[in-house]
């Protein structure tokens, strides 16, 4: 989990600038045991949530710090965007379906391990865009959400072609 599909990066690598600086944006969330959880279930064939957690807000992260964002706050939001910890197919939500309900839970859980600024709790509830109606506010959000889609893609493709 500490490596980011389709990069070299190894997150534990502290010689490596940009991970050092990733790491101590999140390091009071990737440390969190409730966090840690999101390791229990499948996301993408082989990927865990919390490994596409990861990669989404390394991405994030590096693509906000290029443009001049907040990145800090797109990294702690790649962590938390998905932190729901049920298996979507077979628990249904009172909050309806998956790609509504999920945003919410995950915010909801999200507040229950830290405080969320504006730019992080607009990246998780509007992740899910154009599912949702209401489109992403920030460019942050709007990154964080084009980069979710492209890690699902990823992941997706490289699982189908990692023979292990
Ligand atoms: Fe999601
Ligand atoms: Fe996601």
């Amino acid at each position: 989990m500490q490596k980011i599909i389709g990069l070299k990066v190894d997150l534990r690598d502290f010689s490596n600038a940009l991970a050092f600086e990733f790491y101590n944006c999140v390091k009071d969330l990737i440390s969190n045991k409730k966090l840690l959880e999101l390791d229990n279930f499948t996301q993408h064939i082989k990927t865990s949530r919390l490994q596409h957690s990861i990669n989404v807000a390394y991405y994030s992260f590096i693509v906000c710090k290029f443009f001049g964002l907040d990145y800090k706050s797109a990294a702690r939001a790649g962590l938390l965007h998905d932190f729901y910890l049920y298996d979507w197919r077979e628990q249904k939500q009172p909050e309806g379906y998956h790609a509504k309900a999920h945003p919410i839970i995950a915010k909801r859980n999200a507040q229950t391990i830290t405080n969320l600024n504006k730019i992080e709790e607009n990246c998780i509830l509007r992740h899910m865009c154009p599912l949702t109606p209401i489109p992403p506010k920030y460019a942050e959000s709007i990154i964080l959400s084009i980069i979710d889609k492209y890690c699902a893609s990823f992941e997706v493709i490289m699982n189908l072609f990692d023979k292990k």
